[in-house]
């Protein structure tokens, strides 16, 4: 049975792609994106050379189900979508892309009788922590987004449950906080990521935000979404993740112990993210059983493995570092 895995040419796509492909999988790829800038960075060319590429506009229908007819795809992940500031900046783009391209996904599902769709939708449906009594979202608390990017993926959410209730349509919508790793090159909760890079490079680097983030290793997160996908679950289900919160001293601490030249080279200023740091993840493990929750520590010595090895190969991308 074949996957189709939209917006895979993305960081926690790159990853779906790779545990799809250690499972014996049959992928394609559905993006905007041609270049396999990430991908290529966690997968062999033989690897990459069993994924069938299919560019296109997630915006636009008909190449959508174009694509999962193309595929003969059973399972869809769905990943593709613009980033928080990307929609801040063009509000009317930003919902073309994540709410048209997420209805396009579940038309395109329904049009093929697919089973279930699994898409990613955000921690950013919350408002920030002084919304939250105690400072965590469960299932009794009330999404408060804001930022546009927030309301549309509370708006997919929504849809999703319309079509389970009135076309019957299975889905999945999981939670990610800030997802770091190889190929974590973009957008705010980058930064983690960049002070690792940064740190194996030997550069000085400074994280725009200060507070805490809950940190979600990125093959952990590829893997919740693969499971997701894999369960028979009718109606539609939302869940958030989880992974190991830190304030971002601690996290400059935990990779200057990693790499220990770092020390002193790493800092952070500005505020915090506004959005709740704390997610109940229970009702998801209670769904699926056994799932991956890689410690923070361990998630940058696996990120600092990768990053030195790119680097030996001649291979390491710095263009999202500032200049040395
Ligand atoms: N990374 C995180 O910390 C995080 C946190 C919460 C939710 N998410 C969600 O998870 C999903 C994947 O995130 P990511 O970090 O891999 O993002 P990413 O920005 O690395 O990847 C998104 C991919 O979508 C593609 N894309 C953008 N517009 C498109 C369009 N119009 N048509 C087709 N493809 C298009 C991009 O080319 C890119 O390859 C997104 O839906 C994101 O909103 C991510």
């Amino acid at each position: 049975m074949a996957w189709l895995v939209t917006g895979a040419q993305g960081c926690i796509g790159s990853w779906v792609v790779r545990g799809l492909l250690q499972r014996g999988e049959t992928v394609a790829v559905f993006d905007l994106d041609t270049q396999p800038r990430r991908l290529s960075q966690i997968l062999s060319r033989d690897e990459i050379a069993k994924i069938q590429f299919l560019a296109g506009d997630i915006a636009d229908a008909p190449a959508v189900r174009a694509a999962l007819e193309r595929a003969q795809a059973r399972h869809i992940i769905h990943l593709a979508a613009l980033q928080v500031p990307a929609c801040q900046a063009d509000p009317l783009k930003g919902a073309r892309v994540n709410v048209l391209g997420t209805l396009n996904v579940f038309e395109a599902a329904l049009a093929l009788g697919l089973p279930r769709v699994v898409y990613a939708s955000s921690c950013a449906i919350a408002g920030p922590a002084e919304d939250y009594a105690g400072e965590r979202y469960d299932s009794g608390s009330h999404p408060n987004p804001r930022t546009h990017y927030g309301v549309y993926k509370l708006a997919n959410e929504g849809n999703a449950r319309v079509y389970a209730e009135t076309r019957g349509l299975a889905s999945i919508g999981l939670r990610p906080w800030a997802v770091y790793g190889i190929g974590r090159d973009f957008g705010l909760t980058s930064d983690p990521t960049k002070a690792i890079k940064a740190a194996v490079l030997g550069r000085k680097f400074e994280m725009q935000f200060s507070g805490q983030m809950d940190m979600q290793y990125v093959a952990d997160v590829a893997e919740i979404f693969i499971r997701s996908a894999q369960i028979n679950l009718p109606g539609a289900h939302v869940f958030n993740l989880r992974g190991e919160v830190l304030r971002a001293e601690e996290m400059i601490a935990v990779i200057e112990r990693i790499v220990p030249e770092a020390r002193g080279q790493l800092s952070f200023r500005g505020n915090p993210v506004p959005i709740v740091p704390h997610f109940d993840d229970a009702p998801l493990r209670r769904q699926i059983a056994g799932l991956p929750q890689t410690g923070f520590e361990q998630g940058v010595m696996e990120t600092v493995r990768i990053f030195r090895r790119l680097l030996a190969e001649n291979r390491l991308p710095v263009n999202e570092l500032p200049p040395a």
